[in-house]
């Protein structure tokens, strides 16, 4: 293989061998790099924030929850900054975008982002009709902020020196497995993952010309602060094929790295489930 296709995304100069060939696995370095991981202080983007710094990464935190990512940056040191605020906000995502810069070279952005939003069924037993609001609240927080940071961090990404590969930056989004398998009750959060999935190629495919790739993560049950009841966690856990437990956070966290990392991922959606196949989810949850 040509030492040009071995070339890695915001590596060092490969070290070669005495043949001058590339030393494969040693040549990816993210020092210098800054990110911006909106829901930096929630589960999965704070494994995330956590697993970037100890590769050299300057990140922002961009979430509304003020103490959680204060504390966490006050944990990490200086090479994390909290930016209070929602990255449906284009002033909060400037924000975060210039406090990256003042980092690094601005090269990273993860969106995990989310709060549970409740919703009931279409129709209830009782005949009672689910709001529309429901859904555009999904959609708000699902979808319109993950779009947001999207768009703006790619606008800063295109101003980067190009690598080897003319790649200036990459973005990864949160959808989930819903998306795919969409249980009872989550009409909404279904809809609103399904946009994630279903934004992201042509996503990829715009931003393609300026040397920005997009991914995104599917996850399934993974144990962070939301799934903190022991009976969900059981009940999620019978959907696991193997291993049969909830994924951790850092598992997710690995597969940014890697998204990040390895410049042939792109437009793909990953599946992070421990081969889970959610049930329809009319039976003892609801
Ligand atoms: N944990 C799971 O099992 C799981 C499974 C599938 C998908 N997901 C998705 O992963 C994402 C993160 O989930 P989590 O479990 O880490 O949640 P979490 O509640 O632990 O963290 C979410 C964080 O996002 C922040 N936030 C909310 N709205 C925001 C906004 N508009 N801008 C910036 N920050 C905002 C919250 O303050 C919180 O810190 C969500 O999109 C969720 O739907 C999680």
């Amino acid at each position: 293989m040509s030492a040009h296709v071995q070339r890695k995304f915001l590596s060092r100069p490969a070290r070669r061998d005495a043949g001058g060939h590339v030393a494969e696995g040693r040549v990816m370095d993210l020092n210098g790099r800054a990110a911006v991981v909106a829901g930096g202080a929630g589960g999965l983007g704070g494994a995330t924030v956590r697993r970037l710094v100890e590769l050299g990464v300057g990140v922002v935190v961009l979430d509304p929850d003020t103490a959680r990512a204060g504390a966490l940056a006050a944990q990490l040191g200086p090479a994390v900054t909290a930016v209070a605020g929602d990255s449906t906000d284009d002033d909060a995502v400037g924000a975060a975008i210039a406090a990256a810069q003042a980092l690094g070279v601005f090269s990273i952005a993860v969106s995990a982002t989310g709060v549970v939003i409740r919703s009931p069924r279409l129709v209830d037993r009782d005949g009672s009709v689910m709001p529309k609001e429901v859904l555009r609240a999904n959609l708000d927080l699902h979808v319109l902020g993950p779009f947001n940071l999207a768009r703006l961090a790619a606008s800063a990404f295109a101003a980067n020196e190009p690598d080897e590969d003319g790649q200036r930056g990459v973005i990864v989004q949160t959808a989930s497995i819903s998306a795919f398998d969409g249980q009872a009750t989550m009409v909404p959060y279904a809809a609103a993952k399904g946009a994630i999935v279903g934004m992201l190629l042509p996503m990829a495919r715009d931003l393609a010309p300026i040397g920005v790739r997009v991914c995104a993560i599917a996850p399934g049950a993974i144990a962070t602060p939301r799934l903190s009841d022991p009976r969900v966690q059981r009940l999620l856990i019978e959907d696991v094929l193997f291993p049969k437990r909830l994924g951790r956070p850092e598992e997710y966290a690995l597969l940014a790295e890697t998204i990040i990392r390895n410049p042939h991922l792109n437009g793909e959606v990953i599946r992070l489930d421990g081969g889970t196949r959610l049930s329809d989810g009319n039976g003892a949850r609801h």
